[in-house]
Formats: C-alpha cells, sequence, structure tokens
C-alpha cells in the first residue's frame, strides 16, 4: 500500500502499469486523454485521500477501470465522442429541447417507450430523461431512487439490453438519452447492503454505520430533516442481527442509506456503475441529491467543499473513458450552492430551481419582480455550461430564493414562503391552484408543494386564467435560455392524480399525485381545439416551433428589460453575432396590460411577432392580453450620438 505523493509524475509509471494490468492494454487515444486528466485527479485524489495508505492503489484502480471501459466502449459511442469534440456547446442550440417520464407511467415498459419515438419526434424532443429504471426495493422504492444494483434494469421495465438498443434508436432520432446517477445512497436490498448488515468489515466501511446514538445525535445539531414524514432526522436504526443499537446514515427514506465517500473504495466501485452506464449509450447523467454526497460534523452537511471535489473527480473519470457524456447537477438548495456546481470540470448541465419556483411566485403574487431579478442577477453561468429550465418536475416545489433577494423588496422569506405554500394547496382564499402539500414539517414550519403544471396553474379549479398559465410558464422556461425541460403530460394539461392515496406504496408521498400515468384520452383529444388538451397542446406546438427556429434564443446570453408596468415581466434575448433581440414580455397579471410607447422607444418601430407571425409596429407600445406573453423581434436603435 502506498500513499498518494504530491507529485504526479513521481507515480505516472506505477499508476500506469497498474492500469495496464488491469485493463490489458492502453491504446494511444486513452493515454492522451490520461495525459490530459489523470493529473487533475491526482491532485483531487490526494486532497480528498491523501491520508490514507491505499490511496495510490485504489486510484490506479479506478483509471484501470476508466482504461478497460474506454476498451469496451462501442465504435458507434465512439463516434459520438468524437463528434461532440467538434462541437463542445451543442447542447447550447435553440433545437434543444428536453422532455420527462417515468418508463412504467408513461410507457408501461422500456418498448412502450420505444414505441412513442414518433410522438417525440413530432414535439421536436433532443433529450429524454427516462426516470430511475434500475432494479430496486419491491414496493416503495422512493420512485426507484433507492438502488439495488446499477447494472440490472428493473425486470418490471426491460432488460439492460434494451436500455442500449433504446438509447441507440433514440439517438438515430436525434434524441440523448438521460439517466441518474443516483450515487449518494444505494437501496437497502443492493449487494453491498446486504454485506454490510452481514457485517463484513469491507462492506460496512461503505455505509455511514455508528455503534449507538452519540455520532447521529451530534450531527443532527446542524443537519436538515429532508423526508420528516418517514423518520426524523437523518439516521435509521441498523437493521439485522447483530446490529443492536446500531445507527446507519440515510438522508432520503429509510432504506436509502448514504454511501461513505471518504472511503476510496467507495469512489472506485460507483465510478465503476458510472463507467458501465456511460457504455450503455447514455449521453447525460443526472447526478442526483449532489449537495448530500459529503458530510462533516457541525455543518448542515449540504455542499461542502469535497461534494465538488468528488464531482470533479468524476468528471475526471468521464473524461477519460467516456468524453462525450455529460454531467446535470440536481441541487436544490440556495441559490449561491446551486451554481457552484456549474462548470466544465463539474457539471456542465444543472436545473435551474430557482427559476422554476419563482415563476410560479410571479403568478401566485402577480408580481414579477423576484423573477425579474432572478434573470438579472443569477441567470449568468460560465462558457461552456447551460441551464436546464423547467416547469416542474417529479419533485415538489421548494422555494429556494435567497432571504437576502427578497428583503429587497420588502419581502422577509419565512412569511413569503408560508403564502406561497397556502396557495399552491388551494388553502389561500381565491387561489386558483389546487396542489397537495408535501413533507409538512410542523417542527419548523417547513413546506413543499406538489401538482402537475395544469392543476397547480388553475385548470383544474375552472380558473379562467389556467390555460394561459400553463402556456406562459413554458414560455419562459423556452425562452430564457439553456434546455427547457418539458414533464411529459403537460404538454395536454394533465391534472393531478389522486389515486395514489389509495396505494398503500405511496400513500405516504404526496409527489405522487403529479406522477400520473400517460393520459391517453387527453393525447387523443389533442387536436381537438373544444378540449383544454386541445387548446393547450396547439399552443404548445407553436411555441415549440418557434423556438426552435430563433437564433436568439440558443446559448444563455440575457440581457434584462424594464418594462415599466408592474405586472409585466421583460427580458431580452441575443444569439452570437445576431443584430437582432428577441424581446420576451410577460403579463402575470389577470388584466391586460399596455406596455409604453415610451418604454419600446429603444428599439426600431418595425418588429415581428413571433408568436402570431408577421410585421407589428412598436410606435403605440404593445398589449398584452390576461396572463399574456408575446415574443418579438426587435431591433435596437442606434445610441444617440451626442453633439
Ligand atoms: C432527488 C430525487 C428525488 C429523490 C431524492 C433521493 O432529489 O429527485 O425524487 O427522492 O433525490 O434520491
Ligand atoms: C432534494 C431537495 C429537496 C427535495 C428532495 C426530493 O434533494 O433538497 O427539497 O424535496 O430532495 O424531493
Amino acid at each position: 500500500m502506498t500513499r498518494l505523493d504530491d507529485e504526479f509524475d513521481i507515480q505516472r509509471g506505477p499508476i500506469l502499469s497498474l492500469a495496464e494490468s488491469h485493463a490489458g492494454r492502453l491504446d494511444d487515444a486513452f493515454l492522451s486523454r490520461f495525459g490530459a486528466h489523470a493529473p487533475r485527479l491526482h491532485a483531487l485524489f490526494r486532497r480528498l485521500y491523501g491520508e490514507r495508505p491505499d490511496g495510490l492503489e485504489q486510484l490506479a484502480a479506478v483509471i484501470g477501470e476508466a482504461a478497460a471501459s474506454w476498451n469496451a466502449r462501442p465504435l458507434e459511442l465512439r463516434a459520438r465522442d468524437a463528434q461532440r469534440e467538434q462541437e463542445p456547446t451543442w447542447f447550447e442550440s435553440e433545437r434543444m429541447l428536453g422532455a420527462v417520464a417515468y418508463v412504467d407511467r408513461y410507457g408501461g415498459d422500456l418498448e412502450g417507450i420505444r414505441a412513442q419515438i414518433p410522438y417525440f419526434e413530432e414535439l421536436g424532443l433532443t433529450y429524454l430523461h427516462l426516470m430511475p429504471l434500475f432494479e430496486s426495493p419491491e414496493g416503495n422504492s422512493d420512485g426507484g431512487y433507492a438502488v439495488s444494483s446499477y447494472r440490472k434494469v428493473n425486470p418490471a421495465l426491460g432488460t439492460m439490453e434494451q436500455l442500449a438498443s433504446l438509447a441507440a434508436d433514440l439517438r438515430l432520432a436525434g434524441i440523448s438519452l438521460v439517466v441518474d446517477f443516483i450515487f449518494n445512497h444505494t437501496s437497502n436490498e443492493h449487494e453491498w447492503a446486504q454485506k454490510a448488515i452481514a457485517r463484513e468489515p469491507e462492506y460496512e466501511d461503505f455505509y455511514l454505520i455508528f455503534p449507538d446514538r452519540e455520532m447521529p445525535d451530534a450531527y443532527e445539531r446542524t443537519v436538515r430533516e429532508i423526508f420528516p414524514d418517514d423518520h426524523p432526522g437523518a439516521f435509521v436504526p441498523m437493521p439485522g442481527a447483530g446490529n443492536e443499537g446500531r445507527w446507519i446514515w440515510a438522508t432520503f427514506y429509510h432504506f436509502q442509506w448514504d454511501l461513505n465517500y471518504p472511503n476510496p473504495a467507495v469512489f472506485r466501485a460507483m465510478a465503476g456503475e458510472m463507467l458501465f452506464l456511460a457504455n450503455q449509450g447514455v449521453e447525460v447523467l443526472r447526478m442526483d441529491a449532489v449537495a448530500f454526497i459529503w458530510k462533516r460534523l457541525g455543518t448542515p452537511c449540504e455542499s461542502l467543499p469535497e461534494a465538488h471535489l468528488l464531482l470533479q473527480a468524476f468528471n475526471a473519470v468521464l473524461a477519460m473513458a467516456a468524453p462525450s457524456l455529460l454531467f446535470k447537477s440536481e441541487a436544490i438548495v440556495h441559490p449561491d450552492e446551486v451554481i457552484e456546481y456549474i462548470s466544465p470540470n463539474e457539471c456542465r448541465l444543472s436545473y435551474n430551481p430557482l427559476q422554476m419556483a419563482l415563476t410560479w411566485e410571479a403568478l401566485a403574487t402577480r408580481d414579477p419582480r423576484m423573477l425579474r431579478q432572478a434573470l438579472e442577477r443569477r441567470h449568468d453561468l460560465p462558457p461552456g455550461t447551460a441551464w436546464v429550465n423547467y416547469v416542474r418536475s417529479h419533485d415538489d416545489i421548494g422555494w429556494t430564493f435567497a432571504d437576502e433577494d427578497a428583503a429587497e423588496f420588502g419581502i422577509h422569506g419565512y412569511p413569503h414562503r408560508r403564502f406561497l405554500n397556502d396557495f399552491y394547496v388551494g388553502r389561500f382564499p381565491g387561489s386558483f391552484a389546487r396542489g397537495v402539500p408535501f413533507q409538512e414539517n410542523p417542527k419548523t414550519g417547513d413546506a413543499r408543494v406538489t401538482g402537475t403544471t395544469a392543476s397547480l396553474a388553475g385548470i383544474e379549479a375552472g380558473d379562467p386564467g389556467g390555460e394561459d398559465r400553463v402556456v406562459l410558464a413554458h414560455a419562459i422556461a423556452l425562452s430564457t435560455g439553456g434546455i427547457p425541460l418539458l414533464y411529459l403530460g403537460d404538454e395536454v394539461a394533465q391534472l393531478n392524480d389522486r389515486s395514489y392515496a389509495d396505494d398503500p406504496d405511496r400513500a405516504g408521498d404526496s409527489r405522487w399525485v403529479h406522477r400520473p400515468h400517460r393520459p391517453a384520452e387527453r393525447y387523443a383529444q389533442r387536436m381537438d381545439a373544444a378540449t383544454p388538451a386541445g387548446r393547450v397542446f396547439a399552443r404548445m406546438m407553436r411555441l415549440l416551433e418557434v423556438r426552435r427556429a430563433t437564433p436568439e434564443f440558443a446559448g444563455n446570453r440575457l440581457i434584462g428589460f424594464d418594462a415599466g408596468h408592474p405586472r409585466v415581466l421583460g427580458y431580452q434575448r441575443t444569439g452570437d453575432g445576431i443584430t437582432t433581440r428577441v424581446l420576451a414580455l410577460v403579463n402575470v397579471g389577470d388584466d391586460a396590460a399596455h406596455v409604453s410607447a415610451e418604454t419600446l422607444s429603444g428599439f426600431r418601430a418595425g418588429a415581428e411577432d413571433l408568436i402570431e407571425g408577421g410585421s407589428v409596429d412598436l410606435a403605440g407600445g404593445w398589449m398584452l392580453p390576461a396572463h399574456g406573453i408575446a415574443w418579438l423581434r426587435v431591433t435596437p436603435r442606434p445610441e444617440p450620438v451626442a453633439p
């Protein structure tokens, strides 16, 4: 056993020969990427595992797995690697459109998803996130987020071979497959967990297990409760004979056990699972629960510096063995923390939970100021990275805005979140929303909200603005930059499904209210303008079509715009080297709103209405209907020259 040395060069030789003995052969392509990325992986290992006697051995094993994985990488995936290398910011295109669905609920199984490819092409999808599809416990498995094997597909959904062939078919249709990398925890049925229960020391060291309550109590003084309905705090009793009195770390459900990343064997093992998935043809890995992967006593155990080092280390492994694969960060935390995960060395893509939450905030308050502030202050990203902008996900809506930001408008975070929760679960008088509370915590007053877009936006309640709000919320996600992500079913205004309450495996988790089965009858109505499904679908299809044809929507660059009206949000998008801009105007109010001629006087009067089509004249200002939107292609007037 050898520790890691300060100097990479001293250890390059031993690492390479260990890796070669593992992989059999190291080709030139691998060696060149090894030269580019192994030094940073070595430096990261030094910081994470510098004290460990087995540091060098574990690093060499990781690199050996990377080499073996590269050797096994199918030719068409190597071709994809080469193509993406030529076009590294492919995901910034205005043609990008993402969607997300559960395999069982949307398609029955993987074959059922394959059968939907023509519909995905009709929508213009280029990215499809299939919710966790791995082997997981019977009954409650947190929707598959409790993984029992990363190398086996849940038999009810299909096989790994079917997943790889689906990935290939999607690729032919221009769609990148996205799956989760659930690397913070495994299920308690995973082989490693079973061996830990049986007290095999090597695997006990894969998890965070304590002999009594002393350390759990100490940690719980500073950690948040994530699923208080399931268990208080972050620990659960360790099951199994001989484990009486012992506790194990479980941030989420009691059957999801957090991995012990300070042990480099855990990193090595998970890097192996990641590389396996990469070679099935997955193009984006959604890095689940990134904020939680490292713990330290006396801290909230979220977003610690080591969480970033770990992501960088996984990133370096990928860069050697599957260079076209991208990471997407799932950090639903304070916006200052969300941004820290986004860089070419960590995650190139990230959910944008702030914009999502503030879209709903603006609809409830009919006040777009917080959303505008976020777009102007928290939207910029490092080059080579992109937001994934969404209206809602399979999870709850958490009000993750920064209290400091809200305070600038005299808004206090705590009562404002209370108001938003009340509003969206329909407890606020006059609310148009029909959401359901999630994980209400009486100790802290925290709660989050669940519900489909249509139910939250007012269609379920019969509010006259409901359909407009569904369209409006999507129009924001489609026009602010990055990859817009659609929850399949929302484009036909699918409503909440309360039947989960009758299913004992789901009744305790209200997120199931917004994870319904594919709504076949609403899809059948999608061409029928006499139905809400048909009207919403037609308007959505128009927005999708316009977005793909609008180069100003590519990339992330956004310029603020003061629409001069208390209910109207404005922003401008401008592509690279394009002289025109797209001015987006969004009326979150329930009455028509007029944006004055003077407000628009910085643009030439002749403009183009992208959604309705045709030339328009801005000389008289612009009228937006209640909950109306406009995407106007405008030309800024030259700055007046000073005499
Ligand atoms: C993520 C998932 C969520 C799951 C949790 C635990 O937040 O989106 O659905 O419950 O991680 O894996
Ligand atoms: C996420 C979030 C939390 C969310 C949960 C899954 O990591 O931090 O707000 O509710 O996991 O639902």
